[in-house]
């Protein structure tokens, strides 16, 4: 019989599922998964329970003996982006390789100690950037590398994260900065990697502006729309808010979440108008790059419309692309076109179609076709990335596997930005962090 690699997972949240199911399922006959590991046992349990699962579970304290007693070879780290550094380096200090999710994790300290820990162990680390295998962003690479539009001398890169989605990142952990190194960290690092990548490039210097202008208590206080509930679930205060997430309506967060918090505490539905929350919403940021490219780039995580648009400046002409992943929000009541009636809105999955548009100068704007897909997540980007990680090794001109020195330059724009705008000074990354 043929020798299953041995994958044991840390962080059974919803993300690991997707781990999970692609072992199981696709890759099965190459994979094998034979522990895990969180802070929360019941969670463990839940997370069996859907998939008829009884693999042995352990506590954080317990991970090397994991490691030992189950011969792991490789860890998937799916746990809080502020836990991140020390599942990698544990592991990798246990003759593991790694895969983590992004972040790969949240400040210079613990980035350095990863890199440390890699250079000296030899262990490999992947860093999930799922992105980069998205076939339109894969389209744009390959055109930029084929120089249609001469050097790149400027990029204008705007996210906007709509209010259900964005609406999440304020309503759990990731709410407080030194878990999730604010939105910056936890969710720009999708973006500056792919400039990092799209452009062949590293950030050099970097100035950031930013603020909580949305969500948290003072700024519904000053709109005059106070909400005076603590969570979504369970409370009448909450009932016609759409932002509120009632996790009584939704049976995967109830039996994940809600059922589990005896053991921990983690409350999944937290008011997003309520205190205690120390990241950003609405962000602005320029980078210079070591090719002297310059960005400006926009974050805001509460707009009616979920999606991104990019255009690259060039010598030869400009390449353009606007795409449109969730069209709007609806607030969930008296809408008849909802796919889902909860609360905490309802997506309409009515998309408009990618456009990517090179215009060269002196001629008529030219649409490229796109290979669009439907299956998995982001865009089909993360059924390519699992191929990547658990099949046989691909051959791929555009480079999208992403390695630990990927990882640490998508985060240090992101540290640096959140350092710009404590300090209102611009940060020069080879100055903030010299190890790379
Ligand atoms: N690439 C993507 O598109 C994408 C999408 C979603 C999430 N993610 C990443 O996946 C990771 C998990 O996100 P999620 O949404 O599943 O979060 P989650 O809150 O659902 O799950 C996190 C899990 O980590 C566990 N945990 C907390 N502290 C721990 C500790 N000290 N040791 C071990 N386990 C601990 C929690 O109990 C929970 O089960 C994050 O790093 C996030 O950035 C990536």
């Amino acid at each position: 019989m043929k020798n299953l690699k041995k994958y044991a997972i840390v962080g059974t949240g919803s993300r690991s599922t997707m781990f999970r199911n692609a072992i199981l399922n696709t890759y099965a006959n190459t994979c094998e998964l034979v522990a895990l590991c969180d802070v929360n046992p019941l969670r463990m349990q839940a997370w069996q329970k859907t998939v008829n699962l009884d693999l042995p579970t352990y506590a954080p304290a317990e991970f090397e003996k994991m490691i030992e007693q189950h011969s792991v070879d490789v860890v998937i780290v799916t746990s809080v982006d502020r836990t991140h550094h020390e599942y990698i380096c544990r592991a990798m200090e246990a003759g593991c390789d790694v895969v983590s999710e992004k972040p790969m994790t949240v400040d210079t300290e613990k980035c350095s100690q990863i890199l440390e820990t890699q250079q000296r162990t030899g262990k490999k680390l992947t860093v999930t950037f799922n992105y980069r295998y998205a076939p339109r962003n894969s389209k744009v690479k390959e055109l930029l590398q084929s120089g249609i539009i001469g050097n790149v001398t400027s990029v204008h890169f705007e996210w906007m994260l709509d209010t259900k989605h964005g609406a999440d990142y304020f309503r759990r952990w990731h709410r407080d900065k030194r878990n999730s190194g604010g939105l910056m960290v936890h969710k720009s690092t999708h973006h500056f990697d792919l400039v990092n990548w799209w452009l062949s490039s590293r950030p050099e210097t970097v100035m950031a502006m930013g603020d909580l202008r949305f969500y948290g208590r003072e700024n519904a206080e000053n709109r005059g729309e106070p909400r005076f509930y603590t969570r979504g679930t369970g409370d009448a205060l909450a009932a016609n808010d759409p932002f509120a997430l009632d996790m009584n309506q939704e049976a995967d967060l109830k039996s994940l979440y809600y059922d589990c918090e005896s053991a921990d505490g983690y409350q999944r539905d937290q008011n997003v108008f309520g205190d205690g929350i120390s990241i950003e919403d609405d962000i602005g940021v320029m980078v210079r790059y070591q090719n002297k490219t310059v960005m400006t780039y926009h974050l805001v995580a509460f707009a009616p419309w979920e999606g991104y648009r990019v255009a690259f400046n060039g010598t030869k002409g400009r390449l353009e692309i606007d795409v449109t992943e969730k069209s709007y929000v609806s607030a969930g009541e008296g809408d008849h076109n909802l796919s889902r009636n909860v609360k905490g809105g309802s997506t309409h999955q009515v998309v408009e179609p990618t456009t990517l548009l090179y215009r060269p100068h002196w001629g008529e704007p030219q649409k490229i076709e796109l290979e669009e897909s439907n299956t998995g997540g982001h865009g089909g980007a993360d059924a390519i990335l699992l191929r990547d990680v658990f099949g046989e090794p691909q051959e791929d001109s555009l480079g999208r596997a992403a390695g630990h020195e990927d990882g640490a330059l998508s985060i240090l724009t992101g540290i640096a930005a959140n350092q710009s705008m404590a300090t209102g000074l611009p940060v020069k990354i080879s100055e903030m962090f010299p190890q790379l």
